[in-house]
């Protein structure tokens, strides 16, 4: 019979995602990349260093999406969204690692802003959290229906002959998608047009320092 996990437990397992998150080589992926499903055309190096820098973009919001969820996790309780925070929060380590992955294979790097993101990301999921089911999930589901839209954006601005890119950034949009749903199932509440255009704002403003740092 499974034992039921202590507040211990959860304390190593969110400190076990930490280091998963912030330490070079540290996120594994449980599924294999969908990039190793294509291979690339060519590219200029102009073209090499623009999906880099939105390959960083998206790693570093998947990074913000890991400490957002560790955070709620932490002041949630252990709720019915609480089980379901935490299988979110195993994809996104499979979209950290796919992105982190092919940052590599393009010869770049992560922004080094990264563990001042997660730290800010993690004050407000943990804040989020204290508001109760309702509106951490419905944070969820508005944060995740960004990040799925910033994706589609990508798919229009990375170069076609970048398919592995592509491939990942595909993939992942799909699962934000389920993401999103299933915060609101979960019972969040639908976000206001005005918190939305909030949210939207500072993921415009990180998109454009990770882009460059
Ligand atoms: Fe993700
Ligand atoms: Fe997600």
């Amino acid at each position: 019979m499974a034992r039921q996990l202590t507040r211990t437990d959860h304390m190593i397992r969110q400190f076990d995602t930490v280091l998963r998150t912030l330490m070079p080589g540290g996120a594994q992926a449980t599924r294999p990349s969908p990039s190793t499903l294509v291979t690339d055309d060519v590219m200029s190096e102009q073209e090499r260093q623009h999906s880099a820098g939105l390959m960083r973009v998206n790693h570093t919001e998947e990074v913000c999406v890991q400490a957002l969820y560790q955070g709620q996790s932490l002041t949630a309780g252990y709720t019915e969204g609480h089980e379901q925070l935490n299988t979110a929060v195993n994809e996104e380590l499979d979209h950290l690692a796919w992105c982190k992955a092919r940052l590599h294979e393009l010869d770049s790097h992560t922004s080094r802003l990264d563990p001042l993101f997660y730290v800010t990301s993690f004050g407000v999921g943990a804040i989020a959290g204290r508001l109760g089911n309702s509106v951490s999930l419905g944070f969820v589901n508005a944060a995740e229906e960004r990040v799925g839209k910033r994706l589609e954006d990508h798919m229009t601005r990375l170069p076609m002959a970048d398919r592995r890119s592509r491939a990942v950034v595909e993939k992942i949009i799909e699962e934000e998608a389920h993401h999103a749903h299933n915060a609101l199932e979960a019972g969040g509440k639908r976000f206001s047009l005005p918190a939305r255009l909030g949210i939207r704002a500072v993921d415009a403003l990180v998109s454009r320092v990770a882009y460059r740092l």
